[in-house]
């Protein structure tokens, strides 16, 4: 889908034109106001929309009126929202092109963007028959400038998206480290598993070795000329997770292709900084591997020894992503970044407390928590703060070792953050668990079932900002 940007689209000749309408107000249209407003009472809450057909009384074929809600209440969230059901409902009535003129303030233009990517989003290479899709659009009023920003920032979503909804027959570690290289204008460089050894992650390397794709340990970085500050983003890199020998039951395994996404919004967000050119630096980190059952994989009682020389007993073996992030967090902080951030399909636990609409966030530092907290809400996202209670760090307690990798079931999220806390070694962290938010089974709000992009938007408006 294309998007463009024309200031003046008066009396342009259209398939559809696009209008809103604000609760108790009229619309720019005389035409939308005889029919939808007064004859048919359409009101305009929020994302409602009614079809007209101008039977040649105007120089559109048919006008969309989409609901804006109260005009007080409007702002860019409702924007993108309402633009992503305009653009479901274009979809249904197989439109090619639409003309989007607004009666709002020129500001909305970025968010509209995304909101129209979101909606124009299908994941069917692998079907016979294609969905359908808008060819074009164009948005009257907002600037170019803004509409690029949207644009970088839904493809960054779509890259996200597409890797990880791939099914792990295809996205391997070897294939992440293969998309990370090719992101133009950014610097990476790959392990393999000999450097990874002789970097010491005990603890990430064990998680692979029941594989037979080889672990691939990759560092992306993008830096402007002079950045104002340093920071690593680190994403959960589990190709696919099968529990290891602590094997999953077979409904739990279903969706576990997803359990990269963490990985994949990093890659999503390093494309995007690439074409945005922020002053910061920004090192994108990914421990990817597979946690497979096999005759080599670790096992259950086994000690591994991190990065930072802390030793672990594993006791259970899908708790994985932590032991990954483990050896990554150490990585990281080894940088001297003033800011690290990692971003994980992590526990069920994050799932059963927060659901699908919100990702579970904590940290050693509030302001910084916070911050984040406060920007993924201005994005669209909703991340919510989970305690990290230090009484939870006993169930971690371990006999023979300097921890156990899996605690107490009851509090979940908070045991893996107070565990990944221990390989922190930055005054600035902040671990974002996506494990209910990355993936839906069923669609939710302008997402379809499959994966959604979680933090991508957060974590770019972030460094950017
Ligand atoms: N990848 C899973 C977490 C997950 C669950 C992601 C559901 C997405 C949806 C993780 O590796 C895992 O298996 N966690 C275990 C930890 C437990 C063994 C302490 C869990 O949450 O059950
Ligand atoms: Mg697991
Ligand atoms: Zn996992």
């Amino acid at each position: 889908m294309e998007i463009k940007v024309l200031q003046d689209v008066k009396d342009i000749p259209t398939e559809v034109l696009v209008i809103n309408k604000f609760e108790g107000e009229k619309t720019s249209q005389e035409l939308a106001n005889k029919y939808a407003v007064e004859k048919d009472h359409f009101e305009g809450k929020l994302g409602h929309t009614y079809l007209l057909h101008t039977l040649g009384q105007t120089n559109a074929d048919k006008i969309l009126v989409i609901g804006f809600g109260k005009k007080e209440e409007f702002n860019a969230n409702k924007m993108r929202e309402a633009v992503a059901k305009a653009v479901k409902k274009l979809q249904q009535i197989k439109a090619k092109k639409a003309v989007f003129d607004f009666d709002v303030n020129a500001d909305y233009g970025k968010s509209a963007t995304i909101g129209a990517m979101i909606a124009d989003y299908s994941y069917d290479k692998y079907k016979s028959e294609k969905s359908h899709h808008l060819e074009e659009i164009t948005f009257a009023r907002f600037s170019e400038e803004d509409v690029n920003e949207g644009r970088i920032f839904g493809e960054a979503m779509k890259l996200t998206r597409d890797l990880a909804n791939t099914p792990a027959q295809i996205a391997t570690p070897t294939k992440l480290a293969e998309i990370a290289k090719n992101i133009e204008g950014i610097e990476t460089k790959v392990f393999d598993k000999e450097e990874i050894e002789r970097m010491g992650m005990g603890a990430y390397l064990a998680v692979g070795q029941g594989s037979s794709q080889p672990p691939k340990f990759i560092h992306m970085k993008y830096s402007s000329k002079n950045p104002k500050k340093k920071i690593a983003i680190i994403g959960k890199g589990i190709c696919f997770d099968s529990g290891g020998l602590d094997i999953k039951p077979a409904s739990s395994m279903l969706t576990m292709k997803d359990d990269m996404s963490g990985a994949a919004c990093v890659l999503g967000v390093m494309q995007a900084l690439s074409k945005l050119q922020p002053e910061i630096e920004v090192h994108g980190i990914i421990a990817a591997c597979e946690n497979m059952p096999s005759g080599s994989s670790y096992k259950p009682g086994d000690i591994l020894t991190a990065k930072n020389g802390k030793t672990i007993e594993v006791d259970n073996t899908d708790a994985e992503g932590r032991l990954t992030l483990a050896d990554a967090l150490c990585y990281a902080c080894e940088l001297g970044v003033d800011e690290v951030i990692d971003i994980a399909t992590l526990t069920g636990a994050c799932v059963v407390a927060l659901g699908t609409y919100a990702s579970g966030i904590m940290g050693n530092n509030d302001d910084f928590v916070w911050k984040l907290i406060d920007t993924a809400k201005e994005s669209g996202e909703i991340f919510w703060g989970l305690p990290m209670f230090k009484e939870y760090k006993d169930s971690l307690k371990s006999d023979i070792a300097d921890m156990k990798n899996t605690g107490s079931r009851m509090g979940g999220a908070s045991a893996a953050g107070l565990f990944l806390q221990e390989f922190v070694n930055c005054p600035k962290w902040a671990h974002i668990d996506i494990a209910g938010t990355a993936y839906l089974e069923k669609p939710q709000k302008e997402f379809i079932a499959g994966a959604t992009g979680a933090g991508v938007r957060t974590l770019l408006n972030y460094i950017t900002k």
